[in-house]
């Protein structure tokens, strides 16, 4: 059975587990997907747009203002001209712009624009994780519609062992072709 190609737009937040997206990029290429980045300002401080720029062959988009070749729309063209919007990694500070609606930058902009399927991986300290107000937030977008791919247990960056570790890169491909 083949497998239908997708746009895909990837949005990418300040989470150090923003190096893994490289390889969520390269497995989603091998099967054929588009990918087009997005990234938030604090993800630049992990990561470079140029790298993302290099794995996609695509633009990487990183501002809402001041980006005369998508005249002005970026905003509202990359959202709605994907299949699926998927955050990885996804913040606990993205999550909570999410489950308020905020459109204070290209990322959110295209959240509350888009009519594609959002998926959403967080990656987070586990005392983040498991903190009532972060655990409201994502209940409530899973409410209107988001789909979570469920971080693990795991040894986190900050050195202890607990949930908030991005989910294994098989896991978001699998909500990726499911979605
Ligand atoms: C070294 C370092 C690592 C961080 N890792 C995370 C993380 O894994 N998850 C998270 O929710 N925030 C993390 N943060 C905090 C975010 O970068 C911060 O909340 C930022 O405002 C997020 O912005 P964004 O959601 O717009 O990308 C980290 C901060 C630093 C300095």
């Amino acid at each position: 059975m083949s497998i239908q190609k997708k746009k895909i737009l990837l949005g990418v937040t300040g989470s150090i587990a923003a190096y893994k997206v490289g390889d969520v990029i390269r497995r989603l290429r091998d099967k054929g997907h588009e990918v087009t980045v997005v990234m938030t300002k604090e993800a630049q401080e992990f990561i470079t747009p140029l790298t993302f720029a290099g794995l996609t062959a695509n633009k990487v988009y990183t501002q809402i203002f001041q980006d005369p070749d998508s005249g002005a729309m970026a905003h509202i063209k990359l959202g709605t001209e994907s299949d699926i919007f998927l955050i990885v990694p996804a913040t606990a500070n993205i999550i909570a712009k999410l489950a308020h609606g905020l459109a204070d930058d290209l990322l959110t902009c295209i959240a509350i624009t888009t009519k594609a399927k959002i998926l959403v991986a967080p990656a987070m300290n586990v005392e983040m994780y498991e903190n009532k107000i972060v655990q409201e937030n994502c209940k409530k977008l899973a409410s209107h519609g988001f789909k979570f791919i469920e971080p693990a247990h795991g040894k986190l960056a900050c050195g202890v062992t607990g949930m908030g570790h991005l989910a294994e890169v098989d896991e978001i491909i699998k909500a990726v072709e499911m979605g």
